[in-house]
């Protein structure tokens, strides 16, 4: 069973002005397919706190997948993937390229969404957008995938069994 680190970045949801729809989300969905989540939590739109958060769940929690929501868009307080890029030792472009490039089939405005995924040593962190319909929209396409990726990551699978 793989565990899950959950981080909702949101200035409004750590002072408790929204409720946190989208971090509920994950949890549902990613224990719907079988993962543990570890932790839960909402930290403010503050790239310090951020990296802080995820660093602690990789090197400490040790979880297989970290996800992240909200914090990707445009404004000034949205530095998600900047702590994200920060932490990671290496880039996993492609999963940030299929969640754009499938939900831009459905909303034009998803190239608004400056998320990236990549890997701290043995934790793949993917970045998703803050909304839970394109949380729900991204983690229904990726997480076949990103199962894949995970045991591969985690030494439980050598070879890719091709479909
Ligand atoms: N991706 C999907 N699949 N569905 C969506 O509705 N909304 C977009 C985009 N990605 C959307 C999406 C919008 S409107 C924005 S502004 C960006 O994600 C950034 O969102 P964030 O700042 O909440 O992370």
């Amino acid at each position: 069973m793989f565990t899950v680190g959950i981080v909702t970045s949101s200035d409004k949801g750590f002072v408790g002005e929204r409720e946190d729809k989208s971090g509920e989300l994950i949890a549902q969905i990613v224990e719907g397919k079988g993962y543990k989540v570890e932790k839960k939590i909402i930290v403010p739109d503050e790239e310090d706190i951020i990296m802080k958060e995820l660093i602690y769940m990789a090197d400490v929690l040790k979880v297989d997948l970290i996800l992240t929501t909200g914090g990707t868009g445009f404004s000034t307080r949205d530095v998600t993937p900047e702590a994200t890029i920060k932490v990671c030792d290496k880039m996993a472009n492609g999963i940030a390229e299929a969640i754009r490039s499938y939900s831009l089939s459905i909303t034009s405005r998803a190239m608004l969404s400056r998320a990236v995924s990549g890997i701290r040593y043995k934790t793949l962190i993917i970045n998703l957008p803050g909304s839970p319909k394109a949380v729900k929209e991204a983690l229904d396409y990726i997480l076949d995938s990103v199962h894949h990726g995970l045991e591969i990551l985690t030494d439980k699978a050598h070879d890719c069994a091709r479909k």
